[in-house]
């Protein structure tokens, strides 16, 4: 009988028996893989785990928290924040390519992350214990996806924490190897692992960065930042997160447009809704959210957010548009 508790009450298990007294890291993202990975093995293991969590600021509003507070006090994780908020921004000034935007991002995560990780084993780990494990949130499809296919994967260079350097060598835990995303949510559940992570759409690694098309400013991701807020929110309210697959957010940082507010004649920016359906992202259709929601979307951004003065719809299917815009 497959049973969310049954799953945990077996995966406990062999977290225990792998990883026996070492000491084990765990990067977060607080996307859904890697939290209820890292609940499952503070289950299985509690203290031994250690979490770090390099704010990178690029997340949406309030997801920083959720994870440093909500996730904390629901699993009791041992958990190491690293702000490097100042860090990105400052490698991101002056870019406006995507995939330099993405190798940016990925590189610095990497090496936030190996410093963080230095750390953790300086502090945590001891000679008779030490940290020896990584956990990574690879799930079922991940595992059959790299024994085979080639190519198409580098449409765009996807970042994870892949890369590790060679003198940071870890053996892998990988406890969601054989599950589902559904029973992963499912898992997360049982685990106490908060709502508003386990259902969590997917959020690409190196999240705002590449939802702003032009440079990545501080100011921008304000803009971006309270827009995205909102859509949510209004997107939850309509009861429409079950038929949406992802909603991206985008500013267009690069595009101006000249719009009319009370007397004045405003210069703002737009915001791209990018509603989509998908099974697997591989391919996608736009959602036709009702008109009803997307004015309402539409008044509270250009009322609320001072910067926007127009919203505008994406319409493309996938392919041929891919479902970010970067
Ligand atoms: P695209 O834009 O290629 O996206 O249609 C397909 C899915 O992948 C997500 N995505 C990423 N995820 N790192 C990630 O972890 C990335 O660099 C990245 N780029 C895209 C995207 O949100 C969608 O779910």
């Amino acid at each position: 009988d497959w049973t969310a508790a049954n799953v945990v009450e077996e995966l406990v298990g062999a977290i225990r028996e792998q990883v026996g007294e070492s000491r084990v890291l765990c990067a977060l993202s607080g996307g859904v893989d890697s939290s209820v990975a890292a609940a499952l093995v503070q289950k299985a293991v509690g203290d031994q785990l250690t979490c770090v969590f390099v704010d990178h600021g690029l997340l949406r509003a309030n997801e920083a928290e959720q994870v440093e507070k909500d996730f904390v006090a629901a699993t009791g994780v041992d958990l190491v924040v690293v702000d490097a908020k100042e860090r990105f921004l400052s490698a991101l000034a002056g870019v406006s390519d995507p995939e330099e935007k993405r190798k940016i991002i990925g590189r610095e995560f990497i090496r936030v992350f190996e410093q963080a990780a230095r750390d953790v084993v300086g502090s945590r780990g001891d000679d008779e214990h030490p940290v020896e494990f990584l956990v990574q949130g690879t799930l079922y499809p991940d595992v059959v996806e790299s024994g085979g296919g080639t190519g198409a994967a580098n449409i765009k260079s996807h970042h994870n924490v892949g890369g590790l350097p060679d003198d940071l060598q870890f053996k892998l835990v990988e406890p969601l190897r054989s599950l589902f995303k559904d029973e992963v949510r499912q898992v997360g559940l049982e685990l106490g692992v908060p709502e508003a992570i386990v259902w969590r759409q997917p959020f690409p690694g190196p999240g705002l960065g590449i939802r702003i098309v032009g440079e990545v400013t501080a100011e921008r991701l304000e803009v971006l930042r309270a827009a995205d807020a909102i859509a949510r929110h209004e997107l939850t309210a309509a009861g429409l997160d079950r038929d949406i697959w992802q909603c991206p957010v985008v500013l267009l940082g690069d595009v101006r447009s000249v719009g009319v507010q009370g007397d004045g004649r405003t210069y703002g920016h737009p915001i791209v809704l990018r509603p989509v359906s998908s099974e697997d992202a591989m391919t996608a259709d736009w959602t036709r959210v009702p008109y009803d929601v997307l004015a309402k979307i539409s008044t509270r951004i250009t009322n609320e957010v001072r910067e926007v003065n127009r919203v505008v719809l994406d319409v493309t299917s996938k392919p041929p548009g891919t479902i970010e815009w970067e």
